[in-house]
């Protein structure tokens, strides 16, 4: 069986957290590990339902985060957070608090994520209709010292799951194959 870990993605909206998220997911389970994630957009419907994007609460979303990663980690479960996490503080505060714990920066411009928009809410930033959006009108610290970065925009999201599948196996969070 494997060993519980934590892979906690950080990055823009729309930089490619979740749909990274979801190969590794069929991957992971292919091999027959046990995974559960969990995702910005699903956990602020129920766990972080009614946070705001304030500094304040996007702590207390990460903290939250945090806290089921650890609980589920330590029952040897693969962990998958996909959460934007812009400050540097409350991802290093997880990470020592959950112990085994990878770090995977989905790097992306904000010109390319405001390109995709996937859900139209950059044009909605850049107009002033939504604020304090991260990357437009509010902070995101890069991480300094990321176990994987996934440059999204030269490579396929099949090529960034592969990066952190050997990586995981790199760090003997699961078997070689
Ligand atoms: S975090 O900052 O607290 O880590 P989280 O990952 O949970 O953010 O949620 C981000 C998602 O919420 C985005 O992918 C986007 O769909 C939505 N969202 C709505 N408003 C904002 C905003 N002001 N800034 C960033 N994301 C927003």
């Amino acid at each position: 069986m494997s060993k519980g870990v934590t892979v906690w993605f950080t990055g823009l909206s729309g930089s490619g957290k979740s749909t990274i998220t979801r190969i590794l997911e069929k991957t992971l389970r292919q091999r027959g590990e046990r995974v559960e994630i969990l995702d910005g957009d699903v956990v602020r419907t129920n766990l972080s339902k009614g946070l705001s994007f304030s500094k304040e609460d996007r702590d207390l979303n990460i903290k939250r985060v945090g806290f089921v990663c650890q609980l589920l980690t330590r029952h040897n479960v693969i962990v998958i957070a996909a959460v934007i996490s812009p400050y540097k503080q409350s991802r290093e505060s997880n990470r020592s608090l959950i112990g085994n714990f990878i770090e995977v920066y989905t790097k992306c411009s904000v010109e390319a994520c405001a390109k995709r928009d996937p859900k139209g809410l950059y044009k909605k930033a850049q107009s002033g209709e939504i604020q304090h959006f991260t990357g437009v009108s509010d902070p995101y610290e890069e991480p300094e010292n990321p176990d994987v970065i996934c440059e999204t925009e030269n490579e396929t999201p099949e090529e960034s799951a592969q990066k952190i599948v050997l990586k995981l196996e790199e760090f003997g969070y699961i078997d070689k194959q």
